[in-house]
């Protein structure tokens, strides 16, 4: 194992094929397709750092709104009550609907100022943006690629770990679409995959992790009482 300090995902199986989990100040992508439980995951790695190891996180959602976020975590058995110190949740969605008056290009500068003024106050050490095309759709890059470079440095240089949450059709052959697959330090993929005429499971893999020793295999993701799971893929699915 490197001596990099580890973000543990917490999903059970999963850190171990990590090498011990996400290190800290890397910038990750979690795609998938939809309904991939991309937002359930990322939420819930920010949940058990947070009621683990006391770690601050913020999670900024700009399409979910944040009764409806919620609403899921809780149904997915996660008690808001133990980090309501340690768990931020912005939703930028609203300041959108109130702020038309701002111009495009001033989208980043909105974001950046939540982010930097919740780094102040609160002095997170992990972020989740849900989602970075939406961000992108915001922003409406001129130069996407330079201007990805830049925030990718941005978030660097904050000191954080950030989990960027990104779409992928089920077809798709890339990971993303300016570069931000060759940016980003880490990309762990979430699929849905067919494994009979009936039934279809969840996969997960960890395409790339900077500086670990990381298997780069799929293995079945499960969702039960304690939480996220996975399992070899051998078709088993009988985790309550
Ligand atoms: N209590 C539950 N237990 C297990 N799975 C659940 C539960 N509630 C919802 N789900 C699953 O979670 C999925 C949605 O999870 P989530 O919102 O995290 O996915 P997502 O990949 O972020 O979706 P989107 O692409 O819409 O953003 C639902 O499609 C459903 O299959
Ligand atoms: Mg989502």
């Amino acid at each position: 194992m490197s001596a990099r300090n580890k973000i543990k995902t917490y999903i059970r199986g999963f850190d171990e094929q990590l090498d011990g989990g996400i290190p800290e100040c890397s910038v990750v992508l979690l795609v998938g397709e939809p309904g991939t439980m991309k937002s359930s995951v990322a939420f819930s790695i920010l949940y058990n750092n947070a009621k683990n190891d006391g770690v601050k996180g913020l999670y900024i959602s700009l399409e979910q709104s944040r009764s409806s976020i919620l609403d899921h975590m809780e149904g997915l058995g996660m008690d808001m009550s133990a980090v309501e110190d340690n768990v931020h949740l912005l939703d930028l969605g609203l300041i959108r609907k109130n702020l038309k008056m701002l111009g495009d290009q001033t989208w980043m500068h909105v974001f950046k100022m939540y982010a930097e003024n919740l780094k102040n106050s609160t002095d997170y050490s992990l972020l989740v943006l849900d989602s970075l095309p939406v961000l992108e759709l915001l922003a409406q890059f001129k130069e996407p690629r330079t201007e990805l470079f830049q925030f990718f440095e941005w978030l660097r240089e904050l000191g954080i770990t950030t989990i960027l949450i990104s779409e992928m059709g089920a077809a798709a052959t890339s990971y993303a679409k300016h570069d931000e697959d060759f940016l980003s330090d880490g990309i762990i993929h979430l699929k849905m995959e067919k494994v009979d005429d009936v039934n279809i499971q969840r996969r997960i893999r960890a395409v790339k992790m900077r500086s670990c020793n990381h298997s780069a295999n799929y293995f079945t993701l499960l969702f039960g009482e304690g939480g996220f799971q996975t399992t070899k893929v051998i078709g088993e699915s009988s985790f309550k």
